[in-house]
């Protein structure tokens, strides 16, 4: 489906946990058919506006408006079809540990389409290929490595051909070429006009997939821009942060 104009609207989130502030404010647009980069420090709260989007968090205040809708207020019943909608890559892969890669790709379509077992079967084994785990179908987690479990993730994230699809760090702890083959995969998801959000420390892996990015700074979006202009910022905080100088946790380093 081709769409254009806004796919995700944040919406100034605030959240705390006790006295900690994570977000003070966070606002920015994911538009269809863009892939944005959400950089920022570890703890700056990347996976707490992924998790606040499919509703495993709810923000003190703001708003995460989709399809004309704030999901943000939503309780769980509204959001079980949203979750067919929009999907989530977790950092581990986060497989059912006790299904077969097959029953894994297949669970999203199970719980979520009318499709014949025959036409599931098919559809896993279509998916499977794209992430290079053709054959992989009767094996368990537990008998992947890690790259494969990562992509296996992603295989399940996509099977069921969501609107928007949230990454977290899906190269992270990846060996080179894992993270190569990974990021190819994405890459094929992506020439299939996909819209996401992908969270990455990776920022040459951000800057191959994503059109924009966005780096999170103190609690707050600090800028948003396309690639190459992140790339020839001339901001002292952008340009220190690319070169791996600043976390963007806005925290002192410690001694
Ligand atoms: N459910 C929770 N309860 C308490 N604190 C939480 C909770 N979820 C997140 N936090 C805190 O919020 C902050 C941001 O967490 P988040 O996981 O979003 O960081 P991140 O940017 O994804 O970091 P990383 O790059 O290390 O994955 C952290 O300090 C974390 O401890
Ligand atoms: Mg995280």
């Amino acid at each position: 489906m081709q769409r254009s104009g806004i796919a995700l609207d944040i919406k100034n989130l605030h959240k705390s946990f006790g006295n900690k502030v994570v977000h003070r404010g966070v606002s920015f647009q994911l538009y269809w058919n863009e892939i944005l980069g959400l950089l920022g420090g570890s703890g700056s709260g990347k996976s707490l506006i992924l998790r606040s989007i499919i509703g495993l968090e709810k923000p003190d205040q703001g708003e995460i408006i989709f399809d004309g809708k704030d999901l943000s207020q939503m309780g769980e019943r509204e959001l079980f079809p949203i979750r067919a909608r929009i999907s989530y890559v977790f950092q581990n892969g986060a497989l059912f540990d006790s299904l077969s890669v097959e029953d894994n790709l297949a669970y999203p379509l199970r719980e979520h389409t009318r499709l014949s077992e025959k036409e599931i079967l098919e559809k896993v084994n279509e998916v499977l290929a794209t992430v290079d785990m053709t054959g992989s179908n009767e094996l368990f987690p537990a008998e992947l490595s890690g790259g494969m479990q990562k992509r296996a993730g992603l295989a399940r994230a996509t099977i069921s051909s969501p609107e928007i699809i949230l990454f977290d760090e899906p190269t992270a702890g990846l060996d080179p070429i894992n993270t190569h083959r990974l990021v190819r995969n994405i890459k094929s998801v992506k020439s299939r006009g996909t819209t996401g959000i992908f969270v990455t420390h990776d920022l040459p892996a951000a800057f191959e997939i994503c059109h924009r990015i966005a780096i999170l700074r103190q609690g707050q979006i600090y800028t948003v821009d396309t690639v190459d202009n992140i790339r020839n910022s001339k901001d002292p905080f952008v340009h220190a942060f690319i070169r791996g100088d600043e976390d963007g946790s806005g925290q002192e380093p410690q001694p």
